[in-house]
């Protein structure tokens, strides 16, 4: 099946370079370097592109009957873009993707004065959400991770990174990691499984035990099985300390398992520097880390994952420092975090935060929804997402309008007319 899209907009195909390398500084926001002017097709052969080119070159090589509203040529379907923008699928590098019950009482909580961490120590928080996930069958963890899934398809992203983490026993952390795979089957989204079994402690267990469980029996378990490429920790004071941490993810380590890590959402740990002493491929929230280790993790080539959405539903005062990473030439991505305190998928809406709360301009801010988190997701297996180029993933989104700029400038709404993930029309 080949589809053909034309009269493209302006084209952000983000492929400059290296693609297993990020972008950085002022290259992310060159729109020059990034973005092709309107006129361009593209036309897709399985799940990749074949071609992007000049559209009416397209339109009178592959469909020569194509009329403007349909084309008599077999098995090739043509999408008018009718000069509307055309940009990558995005590439949402931290979801907490399968959950299941409700934390909505927690906002009244908060508004007199309990913090996340307050929350927690009477039931509420990350213990709460595992209590009812654990009560889910698997065949009901594969329904709720297809449900978001496609709702993260609907809202442009073709490529996300799902952990587990509510589960907080073999049991159910497996079952969550199960059902990431039979989402990967059942979906056009491409899913990318990290173990997050040290997300907290749970309530009947002391910690030292639960450690002990972690790197004795799930670690084994979910190596055996096969079933995430990296391993995850909170760290934060009140959940992992900086040796905890270090501990469970150097035995991950040793045994093949690379790490992404929670770091230093609510207070600078040295939970960032740590992260890069132990060779994580990204370092996600970093809201509270110091400059010091903001260049050190760039050296050795850890990305700083930022999550705006995190800092928006807890009502900081703050939002993360992420314009500092741009003028600094910081590697970084954008996420959305989505989990049942930050309860929203929207990659727009997280990059909308990113550049109408935090400064960055939206073109920096696509290559960090897109390219950069790729960069961190893939050991370059072909065909690799986040970049639109001849060869590479057939996931693009159409906006509803004509220019790059806009795809994060309608908080709240959904700017995308279509989606193809994978090659496939988004429904
Ligand atoms: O990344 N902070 C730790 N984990 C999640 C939140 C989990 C929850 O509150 O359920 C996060 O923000
Ligand atoms: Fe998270």
């Amino acid at each position: 099946m080949r589809t053909l899209v034309v009269n493209a907009g302006e084209l952000a195909h983000l492929s400059n370079g290296d693609l297993s390398i990020p972008l950085k500084g002022e290259e992310m926001s060159d729109k020059g370097l990034n973005v092709y002017e309107k006129g361009m097709g593209i036309l897709i052969e399985d799940n990749i592109i074949s071609k992007i080119s000049d559209s009416d070159e397209l339109t009178m090589e592959f469909a020569p009957s194509w009329n403007g509203k349909e084309s008599a040529t077999p098995g090739l379907l043509v999408i008018d873009a009718k000069e509307n923008a055309i940009i990558p699928g995005f590439v949402d590098s931290h979801t907490h993707l399968v959950w299941e019950g409700d934390r909505s009482n927690e906002m009244a909580l908060r508004q007199n004065g309990m913090s996340y961490s307050e929350i927690s120590d009477i039931g509420g928080g990350i213990s709460k959400t595992v209590s009812s996930t654990r009560k889910c069958t698997k065949s009901k963890l594969i329904e709720i991770g297809i449900r978001n899934a496609e709702n993260a398809l609907r809202l442009g992203t073709t490529t996300l990174e799902a952990k587990s983490g509510y589960g907080l026993n073999l049991e159910t952390e497996i079952s969550i990691l199960n059902a990431y795979d039979a989402v990967n089957e059942k979906t056009t989204c491409n899913i990318h499984s990290t173990w997050l079994g040290a997300h907290d402690i749970p309530k009947d267990r002391s910690k030292e035990d639960y450690i002990e469980e972690l790197i004795n029996i799930q670690l084994p378990a979910v190596l055996e099985q096969g079933i995430a490429k990296w391993a995850d920790v909170f760290c934060e004071p009140g959940w992992f300390t900086i040796e905890e941490t270090m501990n469970i993810l150097s035995e991950a380590r040793d045994m093949g398992l690379q790490s992404r890590v929670h770091v230093d959402e609510f207070v600078d740990s040295g939970g960032l520097a740590m992260a890069t002493e132990i060779g994580a491929v990204s370092a996600d929230h970093v809201a509270c880390s110091n400059e010091e280790s903001r260049a050190g993790a760039d050296k050795a080539g850890v990305m700083q994952t930022f999550l705006p959405g995190t800092q928006y539903v807890l009502g900081a005062s703050e939002f993360p420092p992420i314009k500092n990473c741009l003028d600094n030439s910081w590697a970084f991505s954008i996420a959305t975090d989505y989990n049942p305190n930050c309860n929203t998928i929207s990659m727009p809406f997280a990059a909308s935060l990113a550049t109408h709360r935090c400064g960055i301009d939206p073109i920096a801010a696509l290559v960090a929804s897109t390219r950069n988190p790729a960069t961190t997701l893939s050991d370059l297996e072909f065909p690799l997402g986040g970049s639109l180029r001849e060869g590479g993933e057939a996931s693009l989104n159409i906006l509803s309008t004509k220019s790059v700029e806009s795809w994060c400038q309608s908080p709240g709404m959904n700017p995308i007319a279509i989606t193809i993930a994978n090659g496939h029309i988004v429904k």
